[in-house]
């Protein structure tokens, strides 16, 4: 390990505008529980907290919907969150929420040091307002056609078709969501975070003394870095939030994404005196487990904050994950497309571990993953039951059987047994290794190797066999399997907390810490062990089934909503005859740097080869389209997108959800030819 004394480890705040799904826990609160669970497992000084983010536009727009007062909004979640986690053993030490006043007290104090000391620069700008509703408004509540793509339905701060970030005064046709007005611009006044005087400090901090990060997060920030940094707002107008703590600023709160991070400040205070020891002493390890949507969050703005302040620590990692799909397909609120924690609580009782270990075995590390009801009840019956739960229940068994639950002695060791019990250090090894280095699924692969190590031993030694002949050597058999069972309730603990205490209660014996892995002795012989039960059941199809037709059910029930785009107003013949389609096909297509939805493509028309700039990256990577048959609107007036000079247009079909795909003749056509 590392020389730092002490450990403050921080999980994402949830939005408390909604219930938590496998997707969160995937991605943020299983990886920081295992990790918690190890350093404390190993006796180190850790803290863990998280809370409710209960701040922010999402929140206010769900307070509308469903006409609530905010408040009302993030109390109902607040607590359904809170419960699920804690009853599916996410062991933080303080779960808190940034609506409690020591929360706004905290907040307010850090922006304050930062305005007393200069670090803000204070801004007029031209902001749109809706004149029916009389409030200004923040860019999520405006929509307009998106001045990239003409997509009539793109926010105020990005047009999600094509992914382009934008202004809200980019916007064509702007609209109030809240009344439908037409907004007006009207001057407010703003405090703004110089990012780009914290260039080279992140530069050096980041891109020079975090090579370490892992490839996602490192990559990102230095894309942010590259690309050059700009003065960011911190404030907002909105009657929602930490009002800003200056004079003259009625009507303005602090921006989500300034107090959120404060958020972890908040709830160290909340739960201990001790607090500053943990977030101003350069020996406490400052570990972020965050989502990858909120890399530039935690990398780069929090810690110009810290900076700007002045006497906080900055995080030593952020290990953020990917996202997790379900059945191929996204996670999405709004659409129902979840597994919800508190329904799974509900449906699968006492099941808490069966989950954590496919979404830890699944865990969207490198890259996003799906999780499958098949293969939840496949690692279910085929890993948990059938190689852990088997060892564990045909050694409690057969030392019942044979010896009356009393641990024999173990005597004349044979090679075959001491060359299972000197694997255990160096499987400790490992999983220290992989869980230190954020690589939780490798670290739950090699502590189940020891469950599969202990039913390989089983099965060549056979005491089942032996002991009609040779009761003496099934004495020690027994002893030695009893062992990896003890040691197995350490190795699995971080992952696999509910099971862990079941077998410690089988063998009867008190907690062991991470360290006594090594030791070899974790009973006497004489020892009397616990009942023996089931430490997992069998998932059967009815139950897989069952959560198959929920989703085939929400799946139709989406489709329903379905609303087509209106048919658009007449045009002639001679109107169409304008547009010169062809067929054409791909020769390269590479990302278009800084977006998420953009790809360069070069086209061969068959009359030339051109760059086209089209908004497909998020359905196709660049690798996978080359040689693809494509429509083009050669006649296009040329377009610059970021930068690129775009000429012409591939034709795509888009389904209600989003979904693309190609227009493009099912022969095998050149290009060149005309469509008409
Ligand atoms: O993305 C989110 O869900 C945010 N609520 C995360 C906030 S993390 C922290 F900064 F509070
Ligand atoms: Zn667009």
């Amino acid at each position: 390990m590392n020389n730092f004394k002490r450990y403050l480890v921080t999980s994402a705040l949830p939005y408390a505008n909604g219930p938590v799904h496998i997707g969160h826990l995937a991605g943020v609160y299983i990886p920081s529980d295992i990790y918690v669970r190890y350093l404390r497992l190993r006796k180190r000084d850790v803290i863990w907290v998280c809370g409710s983010d209960e701040h922010g536009v999402p929140i206010t727009l769900k307070a509308k919907k469903e006409n609530k007062t905010p408040q009302q909004v993030v109390d109902l979640y607040h607590g359904i969150i809170k419960k699920s986690f804690e009853d599916f053993g996410i062991s933080f030490d303080i779960y808190s929420r940034t609506s409690s006043k020591i929360h706004y007290e905290t907040a307010s104090e850090i922006f304050r040091t930062i305005y007393d000391k200069n670090g803000f620069i204070e801004k007029t700008t031209e902001q749109y307002f809706d004149p029916e509703a009389n409030q200004f408004l923040p860019d999520r509540y405006i929509t307009g056609t998106c001045p990239h793509c003409g997509d009539e339905r793109a926010y105020g701060d990005q047009c999600e078709k094509c992914g382009t970030s934008l202004s809200a005064t980019d916007l064509i046709n702007p609209k109030s969501t809240i009344s439908g007005a037409k907004p007006i611009l009207k001057s407010t006044n703003h405090w703004f975070l110089p990012l780009d005087t914290y260039e080279p400090f992140l530069r050096k901090w980041i891109l020079e003394e975090h090579k370490e990060w892992k490839s996602n997060v490192y990559g990102q920030c230095k894309s942010w870095i590259d690309q050059g940094l700009q003065p960011r707002a911190v404030s907002r107008d909105l009657d929602w939030g930490v009002p800003v703590p200056v004079a003259n600023a009625d009507g303005k709160v602090l921006y989500v994404w300034f107090d959120a991070p404060i958020g972890y400040i908040s709830a160290t205070k909340e739960l201990t005196p001790d607090w500053e020891k943990y977030w101003k002493d350069k020996e406490t390890k400052l570990v972020h487990f965050i989502g990858k949507d909120n890399i530039v969050f935690h990398c780069i703005i929090f810690p110009c904050m810290l900076q700007a302040e002045g006497s906080f620590i900055l995080p030593e990692n952020v290990p953020a994950n990917e996202f997790l799909n379900l059945e191929s397909d996204k996670i999405s609120t709004s659409r129902n497309w979840a597994v919800w924690l508190h329904e799974y609580l509900e449906e699968f009782k006492d099941k808490q571990d069966v989950l954590r270990y496919v979404l830890t075995a699944n865990m969207p590390e490198a890259k996003d993953n799906d999780f499958t009801w098949k293969d939840f009840q496949a690692r279910n019956n085929n890993e948990l039951v059938a190689i852990l739960g088997n060892f564990i229940n045909r050694t409690l068994v057969l030392t019942d059987k044979y010896f009356d639950g009393i641990v024999p002695e173990k005597a004349n060791l044979k090679p075959e047994d001491e060359e299972v019990l000197n694997q255990i250090p160096a499987l400790k090894a490992n999983v220290e290794k992989s869980i230190e280095t954020f690589r939780f699924r490798e670290a739950l692969k090699e502590a189940m190797n020891l469950a599969r190590i202990g039913n390989k031993y089983l099965a060549d030694t056979e005491p089942w066999i032996v002991y009609k002949t040779n009761p003496e050597r099934v004495k020690t058999i027994l002893a030695v399997s009893l062992d990896i069972t003890a040691a197995l309730s350490i190795i699995l603990e971080p992952f696999l907390p509910f099971s862990c205490n079941k077998i410690r209660k089988f063998l009867n014996i008190e907690k062991l810490a991470w360290d006594e892995l090594n030791s070899g002795k974790y009973f006497e012989a004489g020892h009397k062990i616990g009942k023996a039960e089931l430490l997992f059941g069998k998932i059967e199809d009815e139950q897989i089934e069952f959560q198959v037709t929920k989703l085939l059910n929400t799946k139709k029930e989406n489709e329903k909503t379905v609303s087509f785009e209106p048919v658009k107003a007449e045009i002639s013949y001679e109107e169409f005859q304008k547009m010169d389609i062809r067929t054409g096909i791909i020769l390269e297509a590479e990302k278009v740097p800084k977006t998420a939805k953009l790809l360069k493509l070069l086209i061969d028309t068959g009359v030339d080869k051109r760059v086209v700039v089209s908004g497909i990256a998020e359905s196709y990577s660049p690798e996978n389209i080359i040689g693809q048959k494509v429509s083009i609107l050669l006649n296009l007036a040329p377009r610059k997108i970021k930068g690129i000079e775009s000429n012409g247009m591939i034709l795509m079909a888009e389904n209600s959800e989003g979904k693309l795909c190609f227009v493009a003749p099912v022969d095998d056509f050149g290009g060149g030819a005309g469509i008409k």
